[in-house]
């Protein structure tokens, strides 16, 4: 191999250990996701995540806890996070947040889903 090719056979391998990383989000930490989804995402999605939060908007804030979002995959919501909805209030956090806080968010979401710490019917 000459000494251009193994630099480009590394260079192979980082983009692909930083795209394994972004797909990755099931080891999230939702401790740290419930706070930056408190201060950056409850004034559009609200308290439990069904879109109801103070602001409302046109096409509406998505229902983070309908099938239509926990159906998709982690990898799916975190690429939403990430780069945002073209057209939408939705915005592209990757200007905002680091990856891995990009994860924890994604993992508290999902916790969202879940219906852990949801209040009474
Ligand atoms: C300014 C309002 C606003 C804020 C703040 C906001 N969102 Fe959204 N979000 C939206 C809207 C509107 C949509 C629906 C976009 C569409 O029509 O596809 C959406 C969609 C989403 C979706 C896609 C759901 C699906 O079914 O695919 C995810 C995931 C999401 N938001 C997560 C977040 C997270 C996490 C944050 C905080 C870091 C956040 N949003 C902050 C308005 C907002």
């Amino acid at each position: 191999m000459t000494r251009r090719n193994s630099a480009s056979a590394v260079a192979v391998v980082i983009v692909f250990l930083a795209a394994a990383e972004l797909l990755h989000a099931g080891d999230g930490n939702v401790v740290k996701g419930k706070t930056l989804y408190a201060n950056l995402c409850i004034r559009c999605h609200g308290v439990e995540g069904k879109g109801d939060g103070a602001m409302t908007f046109t096409p509406p804030v998505a229902d983070l806890t309908a099938p239509a979002a926990q159906n998709k995959l982690d990898a799916t919501l975190l690429k939403t996070i990430h780069d945002g909805k073209k057209n939408t209030a939705m915005g592209a956090w990757k200007f905002v947040l680091t990856e891995e806080e990009m994860r924890a968010v994604t993992a508290y979401v999902r916790q969202l889903g879940s219906g852990i710490g949801r209040s009474q019917p």
